[in-house]
């Protein structure tokens, strides 16, 4: 690392707390020190940047997408480099991306490959989580290792039975017990198969059945699948208590079920998307409804509303994007005009910051020390990037993003970097725009210009310190 210096002077730091007229000086990829307005001397640094106006954020982290994913005879549309670029734009500098072994294949092996791709391809910081397809002793011993070697989080499914991705309730004891001994967290996909299945069956059998109505999607994936799922999990975690975050929640009332766990002692965290939060099922209707199926569906108002309150009020901790698109082409031929057979995902890893700062900050439902918090210090305490992520203090990295409140724009799949011909969120208005962002202390974006480059961005090896949670 060179000995270069920049100052960042003249905005306001937001943190997950607060937000102060700080001035930043960033030396060797880190943030060397921080000083009241006008204290350090401006002939001391290579580079002066000016901040005034601006807000200063520390670099967002997203710890749910799905990179080079293959899933339902598809693959998601991002790899590390399209997708880091479609990052870096959205003001992440550390994404957490799924590895996707086949059944019987090692976890290890795959991590490491992903790596490789990873180490060439993406311009800003990465881990990655192991997906558990079984727990048979192979599986449990290669979990251990791979938590100590840096991927202390891994995801297991309570559905897509057809796929080979369910785990029964006793696997999921024993990889209660194994993040429990080894400081790790388990993170659950909720959905009742039995009742998916059943609900499915009786849709298609329905007399007025149109394969075509996307909107069946939702019908037959209730809400009462994803509720009985949670609950389901929390009586596993009474069982064998271990770290546990469920990932894309999209229910009213698995609220209130995660929040009286909580209530009880249990170590349960919980994420929701961007989209949960916006969308409703109704985008289902209309001859273009396909691109909106993602699993678990999109819910109602009743259930946006109630999510937004959890953001600012608990059980939610992230909102992550679950950016898992897959190209077009691919959703109308595999989908066959069949709801079921569409590959599930939307794309949204650019917009998250934009949506959630327009829909949640602009309009009052939270305020930006909290949207901070769900988009960089809590994913990066949750998931063990803290302190070398998540905040802008003396010693962490120099991830930053420079964020302008006062313009205006609007999204759509025309002038979005991401790598699809579909936004989720298209038409939107939104309000600031994110000038400059830079990763260890390089800028990756400059005036909103992309100047990062494929494979500056390095892997973290992450290891869990729940001293840093609230409650831990
Ligand atoms: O529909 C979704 N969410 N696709 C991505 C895979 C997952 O379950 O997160
Ligand atoms: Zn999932
Ligand atoms: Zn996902």
């Amino acid at each position: 690392m060179d000995n270069k210096s920049l100052l960042i002077r003249g905005g306001t730091v937001v943190s997950d707390s607060c937000a102060s007229q700080i001035d930043l000086y960033v030396q060797s990829g880190r943030i060397l020190a921080q000083g009241s307005p006008g204290s350090f001397d401006r002939e001391h640094f290579t580079e002066v940047y000016d901040a005034s106006g601006m807000f200063i954020l520390p670099g967002l982290i997203d710890p749910h997408v799905h990179f080079d994913s293959p899933f339902m005879g598809s693959k998601t549309l991002h790899d590390f480099q399209t997708g880091s670029i479609a990052a870096a734009y959205g003001g992440i500098t550390t994404v957490i991306s799924f590895s996707t072994q086949g059944k019987g294949e090692s976890i290890i092996e795959n991590i490491e490959n992903t790596n490789r791709i990873a180490e060439k391809q993406s311009l800003i910081d990465w881990g990655i989580h192991g997906i558990v397809l079984d727990a048979k002793e192979d599986t449990l011993s290669e979990i251990e290792n791979l938590i100590n070697s840096g991927y202390p989080t891994y995801k297991c499914f309570t559905t897509y039975r057809h796929s080979d991705r369910m785990v029964e309730d006793v696997d999921i004891l024993s990889l209660l017990k194994v993040t429990a001994r080894n400081n790790a967290m388990l993170m659950v996909h909720c959905e009742n198969d039995a009742i998916l299945e059943h609900n499915l069956k009786k849709v298609l059998s329905e007399s007025n059945f149109e394969s075509n109505l996307w909107i069946n999607h939702a019908k037959s994936r209730p809400a009462s699948a994803e509720n009985v799922a949670i609950a389901r999990i929390i009586d596993l975690m009474k069982e064998e208590v271990a770290p546990v975050y469920i990932v894309h929640t999209s229910t009213r009332e698995s609220m209130g079920i995660i929040q009286d766990a909580i209530n009880i002692g249990l170590p349960i965290h919980c994420e929701t998307c961007t989209h949960y939060l916006v969308l409703t099922e109704d985008q289902l209707i209309g001859e273009n409804g396909y691109q909106f199926i993602c699993s678990p569906p999109l819910r109602k108002k009743e259930d946006n509303d109630a999510l937004w309150l959890a953001v600012t009020n608990g059980p939610l901790e992230v909102v992550s994007s679950d950016d898992a698109g897959v190209p077009t082409v691919d959703r109308i031929k595999l989908g066959e005009g069949r709801f079921d057979k569409v590959p599930n995902g939307m794309p949204g890893i650019e917009p998250r910051f934009a949506v959630l700062y327009s829909q949640g900050v602009v309009k009052g439902r939270i305020n930006l020390p909290r949207l901070v918090a769900l988009t960089s210090t809590n994913p990066a305490k949750l998931f063990g990037l803290f302190p070398q992520k998540g905040h802008l203090g003396v010693g962490a990295d120099a991830d930053i993003v420079i964020f302008d409140p006062n313009s205006e724009g609007r999204i759509s799949a025309s002038t979005h970097h991401m790598n699809t011909d579909f936004s989720p969120f298209e038409g939107m208005n939104t309000t600031g725009n994110i000038r400059s962002v830079l990763c260890r202390g390089e800028f990756i974006i400059r005036e909103g210009e992309l100047i990062g480059t494929p494979g500056y961005g390095k892997l973290i090896r992450r290891r869990i310190d729940r001293t840093w949670l609230k409650r831990n």
